[in-house]
């Protein structure tokens, strides 16, 4: 009885391999009208499979794949995960049919079930045309030499935390004009950078063509250079960028000749559906390709990498040409989003240095998610941080408030010092956090108020490697010198900051 009971259960399982062993496929509509295909490779062997799941935008291999009965177990692995993570799935197969979920949920969102349908008995993985690796091996990864750009950290403005895809030349043009009016060239601020949702498709020699929302790149250029401002633009290794547009996979050369003749003079180069076509070891190159093609140019062009801090991109984001790196994924305008991205920055100092910068992401001053107090906090903590400071909002309808934030000379001259150190935290107790800056002259001290409520902070000089005892205290958001021999204390609000220059 018991032998038959082993065999039944045997013959279900090879039954199930047999079925399960091939390609797949989901294919599924976005909101948004976008057709998305993922296609499975299972390769069972007894009641055991693995395989790989490749969509536009990545490939994941499939590990730990055990079948039993018609119900089947696995977990996908993705290559750029510093951290190993495995995530799960379940599925039941019945003949050609196969429905599969995530086994953690969503909180919140509807049972996630993706019907997948076999195409095929095949277990190796063709590509089609329009994701196949069609690039060379990567020589060596050998580091070049810095361009020479980005001395200080890199101001300015970006289109996306405000526009997003509703970005266009004539909203590039206000911007301009009201940076200039308003004062915020004249801080610093010259970069005006077009993010994501610029781009057609190529013309019939491969050439990079903008959408329609930007009739003419080369007099949107030179518009802007009127103004004594600088423009940027976007792109990826990939062949799509995050919002699906045409990504420099393949035409990195041509693209940067394409913006240089624009007159381009910020990159900002964004990972996205590169992991469709590269593999871990080749996200430096990759980065590396365009840094090259950049300086092919003659052009001085700033190189901003964005992939969201992966495969710990300090180690090696300078080698590859960069002049500064995300180091996490997207800031939104909230509170919780914002400090603890900025908070979270200690210990990356040893990579910045002047060219070449951590960037913990643009910033949200202005947007609305925040009080002027989580604002004044967001500009401190990121001028502590030497971090590029991007605005990202409409800086044609600012009020006086964001203005003040954004323009304050004092805070911007500790974010721009010229000794280029990234500032650290000195103390730690609970939600009140010191932090410190090396300045060329002095050190710039923040006392940050992370809680719900206010609390009186103190900071001795001593801490800060402040050896006089009554040194020069300057109050930057009060723009008042402090009487503070020895130490200081006050009482910081809730979410709240008080930064001073000590020398
Ligand atoms: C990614 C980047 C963002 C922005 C969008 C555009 O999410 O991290 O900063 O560039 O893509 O699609």
């Amino acid at each position: 009885m018991r032998n038959l009971l082993l065999c039944a259960f045997l013959l279900a399982s090879f039954a199930g391999a047999a079925d399960l062993t091939g390609t797949w496929r989901f294919e599924q509509t976005s909101p948004n009208g976008r057709k998305r295909v993922s296609t499975y490779i299972f390769k069972a062997e007894g009641n055991k499979f693995s395989g790989l799941v490749a969509t536009q935008s990545e490939q994941r291999d499939i590990v730990n794949g055990v079948i039993d009965g018609n119900q089947i177990l696995f977990e996908t692995k993705f290559e750029f995960d510093e951290a190993g993570r495995l995530t799960p799935f379940k599925g039941q197969l019945d003949g050609d049919a196969l429905k599969i979920s995530p086994l953690r949920q969503q909180p919140g969102r509807p049972p996630q079930e993706m019907a997948l349908k076999k195409i095929s008995n095949d277990t190796t993985y063709n590509p089609p045309p329009e994701l196949a690796r069609i690039h060379k091996p990567f020589p060596p990864f050998q580091a070049i030499a810095p361009n020479g750009l980005a001395k200080t950290p890199p101001m300015g403005w970006n289109s996306w935390n405000k526009f997003a895809g509703r970005i266009d030349d004539k909203a590039v043009r206000e911007i301009a004009d009201a940076m200039a009016s308003s004062g915020m060239r004249d801080a610093g601020y010259v970069y005006v950078n077009i993010d994501d949702t610029w781009e057609a498709e190529r013309d019939k020699d491969g050439n990079i063509q903008s959408n329609q929302k930007f009739p003419d790149m080369k007099a949107l250029a030179d518009y802007v250079h009127s103004k004594g401002l600088k423009i940027g633009i976007y792109s990826g290794p990939g062949r799509k960028t995050c919002a699906g547009f045409e990504g420099s996979y393949g035409h990195e050369e041509q693209d940067a000749r394409t913006w240089a003749a624009w007159g381009i003079d910020y990159l900002k180069y964004d990972w996205c559906s590169a992991s469709a076509v590269y593999h871990r070891d080749e996200m430096a190159p990759a980065y590396q390709k365009m840094a090259l093609a950049l300086r092919a140019t003659g052009r001085p062009i700033i190189y901003s990498l964005c992939q969201y801090g992966w495969l710990n991109v300090g180690e090696w984001g300078e080698a590859a040409g960069g002049n500064l790196w995300r180091t996490t994924g997207d800031i939104s305008d909230r509170w919780d989003s914002m400090s603890r991205i900025g908070f979270g920055q200690n210990g990356r100092e040893k990579y910045a240095g002047p060219g070449h910068w951590n960037d913990p992401d643009m910033l949200e001053i202005g947007n609305g998610g925040m009080t002027s107090t989580e604002y004044r906090t967001h500009m401190s903590l990121w001028s502590i941080l030497a971090a590029p400071l991007l605005a990202g909002h409409d800086v044609s309808a600012m009020s006086d408030d964001t203005k003040d934030i954004l323009t304050n000379k004092e805070v911007i001259a500790i974010d721009q010092d010229k000794l280029g150190k990234q500032g650290v935290r000195v103390r730690q107790d609970g939600e009140l956090e010191l932090w410190k800056k090396e300045l060329s002259d002095g050190v710039a001290v923040g006392l940050f108020n992370r809680s719900a409520a206010p609390a009186q902070m103190t900071v001795k000089w001593s801490e800060v490697g402040v050896d006089k005892k009554t040194p020069e205290v300057r109050d930057l958001w009060a723009h008042k010198d402090v009487d503070a021999p020895g130490e200081f204390s006050a009482e910081v609000p809730s979410h709240g900051v008080v930064l001073m220059r000590v020398r």
